[in-house]
């Protein structure tokens, strides 16, 4: 049952773990190298080493989490999606249409080299190479809800960075009003795109306002569990938005423009009846063909893998960033 909602910005992990599990994981994370508090990278040793290797057999820390400040909700109920149906049950067509295809078909994927451009609408335009992506900006833990339009959620622990540090290193001009953002294309690689699964006109495009990207829980993840990205989950870098549905999060981004007007999205382009631009979760605005008032928290399995639960406006993080929809009709902006 939902306790409280005091200025959610992200779930602790202990706020959704049991307690023994929490401690047991928090002794294996120190020994992973999370030490749970700083922020940078403690050493250039460090900085040079990969951040998610932790076969590492010096078993020195590789890198710190920086925990944020924030008061989370209490979701007591909440345990975290196990790892290995985060990892198994996705969305990704640009690897098939099916939830298991893209753990099959995704597994050769390269993601070195990799460039993510980040230009447009900026004052300073930069690249990141592969290795930056885990280097530029101090890596934070991040525990959130990921509810897709599907009726379906999750609880993740990303690693990544707030996706407004990057934009601010890139120094806006004053026309950056919506960012736009571009999947990988590589027929090669992703089968999805060659066949167009799904009906998709590839790259996949994302897009938000200004001031959603700009929001501190709008954040870009290059890990999750303590691990890389799996490919299938969005290899080597993708967004995640919480409190919107699950399409608006793209995976395996390579660029992202600042724009002055509001970009195509992939979904919105497909089928714009069903998927608005904004996508915000939103309980009272049904899908035309099902309702969005509940939805199915996949857990650990069994019996309580067919937990329903109340979906909740703004993905339950509506003390965060329902104001900035302030005066906007919800039911038209979808
Ligand atoms: N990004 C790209 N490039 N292609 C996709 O098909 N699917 C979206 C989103 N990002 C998708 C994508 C959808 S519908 C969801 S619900 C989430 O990724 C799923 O993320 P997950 O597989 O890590 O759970």
């Amino acid at each position: 049952m939902l306790i409280k909602n005091k200025g959610i910005n992200h779930l602790t992990e202990a706020q959704v773990t049991d307690e023994s599990i929490y401690h047991q994981r928090r002794d294996v994370i120190k020994k992973m190298g999370f030490i749970g508090a700083g922020g940078l990278l403690a050493s250039s040793n460090a900085a040079n080493a990969n951040p998610f290797s932790f076969f590492s057999k010096e078993e020195k820390p590789l890198f710190e989490t920086k925990p944020l400040d924030f008061k989370a909700a209490v979701l007591d109920e909440q345990k975290r999606t196990p790892e290995a149906k985060v990892i198994s049950h996705n969305n990704f067509y640009e690897f098939g249409t099916k939830k298991s295809d893209p753990v099959e078909n995704a597994q050769h994927f390269q993601v070195k080299p990799w460039q993510l451009k980040i230009h447009g609408e900026v004052n300073k335009p930069f690249t990141l190479n592969y290795d930056d992506l885990y280097k530029q900006f101090a890596l934070e833990e991040r525990i959130y809800r990921l509810r897709c339009v599907e009726a379906w959620s999750m609880v993740i622990p990303w690693l990544g960075f707030s996706l407004a540090k990057l934009i601010k290193q890139a120094d806006p001009t004053s026309d950056a009003k919506y960012v736009a953002f571009e999947t990988l294309h590589d027929k090669e690689q992703m089968p999805g795109q060659r066949s167009r699964f799904g009906g998709i006109n590839y790259p996949y495009v994302e897009g938000l306002r200004i001031d959603e990207a700009m929001n501190p829980l709008s954040f870009l993840a290059v890990g999750l569990y303590g691990k890389t990205l799996p490919p299938q989950n969005g290899a080597p870098i993708r967004l995640v938005v919480p409190w919107k549905y699950g399409f608006k999060s793209i995976k395996s981004i390579v660029s992202i423009k600042l724009v002055k007007h509001q970009p195509p999205t992939s979904w919105n382009q497909l089928a714009p009846q069903e998927y608005g631009f904004y996508a915000n979760v939103n309980p009272d605005v049904s899908h035309p063909r099902w309702s969005q008032a509940s939805e199915r928290r996949i857990t650990s399995g069994g019996l309580f893998d067919r937990n329903r639960i109340t979906t909740l406006p703004f993905n339950g993080y509506g003390k965060d960033v329902a104001h900035l929809y302030k005066g906007m009709n919800l039911k038209k902006y979808f």
